[in-house]
């Protein structure tokens, strides 16, 4: 079933072009560049609150998504893991959109906190990759992922595909509300639609990923940094290290460094820094130097014009291609996982079936 691959989660990191391209395929329409949801019965303008809750790898997406919500659609989103949200007796306002996201949909603390949201009234929606999951039949607005099965304890196909989904919501959801015309609509269409071209071509540096993995390998402790849609990646880039290398690391806002993380910087800290360029481009690689001026070793993750003017004197370097800032999410998940992929490999840990792990956690 691995084909040519020697693990499931390496077959499923280079599925992402074709799975995303049909997630996408279901959710917009190429012929009038438009974003066409399931059918379902309630109106996505009326929408006053989003309350988004996840566990993991699915909590990230939903981090990446609040960007969108607020960014295109213009609503307030709050966020947890479901696991806190249970507990906290949070406010759930009348007209409130609440939203799970779960690769299996059994994950027990999501699945409660859904429950616990219906009977508060909220109107459900779910984005599942299990179409015959307990969330899947529970939702009021069902939004299937197409990853296909998901072998690999680690998520990855899983969480790029629900980031399709999710931004497809967000592009709907800001037309019906009137924050999005025909004409931007067919723009965020159209990025969209680069996707899996863009995946491919992340996926053209995994021979560099696997040659500079050694380096990596050895550390104790590594940091990732990352700055607004990018900085739940850097969260996304340590869990999947963690799970599968056994090293230790933290995902940081890049701006948040010199609070407190900088303090761990020395020359045996390895940094990877997610940086596209753009809009706050500027502002990460300043970051950057503050780690560097500590001896802090960095790799950098960019495009070429990011490379070109923040790349001198990094430990490694990882080029991705040039993408419109609202695929970057999709796209610079590719180097994360093939670097903690890659490093699992150079260690020689149990890459699909990592130590103290279950693919779906029916306990809570
Ligand atoms: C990380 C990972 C976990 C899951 C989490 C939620 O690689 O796989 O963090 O993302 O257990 O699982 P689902 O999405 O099935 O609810």
């Amino acid at each position: 079933e691995k084909g040519n691959y020697r693990h499931f989660m390496q077959k499923e990191i280079f599925e992402q072009p074709t799975v995303v391209g049909q997630t996408l395929g279901s959710y917009l329409r190429q012929s009038d560049g438009t974003v066409a949801l399931p059918q379902f019965d309630f109106d996505l303008s009326s929408v006053k609150r989003i309350t988004i809750v996840a566990c993991g790898t699915s909590f990230y997406a939903g981090m990446v998504a609040k960007y969108w919500f607020e960014q295109f659609a213009r609503v307030p989103v709050d966020i947890d893991v479901a696991s806190e949200f249970r507990y906290r007796d949070p406010v759930l306002e009348d007209g409130g959109l609440a939203l799970f996201i779960s690769q299996s949909g059994e994950t027990a603390d999501t699945l409660a906190a859904l429950r616990h949201c219906k009977e508060a009234g909220q109107t459900i929606a779910v984005v599942v990759n299990v179409p015959t999951s307990s969330m899947a039949r529970e939702a009021d607005l069902l939004l299937p992922t197409h990853a296909g099965p998901e072998i690999g304890v680690a998520s990855t196909k899983a969480f790029t595909c629900q980031l399709a989904v999710l931004a497809a919501l967000a592009a709907n959801m800001a037309v019906k509300k009137g924050h999005m015309d025909r004409a931007e609509e067919q723009e965020v269409v159209r990025h969209l639609f680069e996707a899996p071209a863009c995946l491919n071509a992340a996926l053209g540096h995994d021979e560099d990923i696997e040659a500079m993995a050694p380096l990596i390998a050895p550390a104790r402790d590594v940091l990732y940094l990352g700055r607004g849609p990018d900085y739940p990646l850097a969260l996304e880039g340590a869990l999947k290290l963690k799970e599968i290398s056994y090293i230790h690391a933290e995902g940081y806002a890049s701006g948040e460094m010199k609070h407190g993380p900088i303090a761990l910087i020395d020359e045996d800290v390895p940094v990877i820094v997610l940086a596209p360029s753009g809009p706050l481009f500027e502002k990460t690689v300043s970051n950057m130097e503050e780690v560097r001026a500590r001896g802090g070793q960095i790799v950098l993750i960019s495009d070429a014009e990011g490379l070109a003017a923040a790349g001198e004197g990094c430990l490694a370097t990882i080029e991705m291609p040039s993408v419109h800032p609202l695929i970057a999410p999709l796209v610079y998940a590719v180097p994360v996982q093939l670097l903690a992929y890659h490093v699992a490999c150079v260690k020689g840990t149990d890459v699909d079936q990592p130590r103290n792990l279950a693919k779906s956690v029916t306990v809570e």
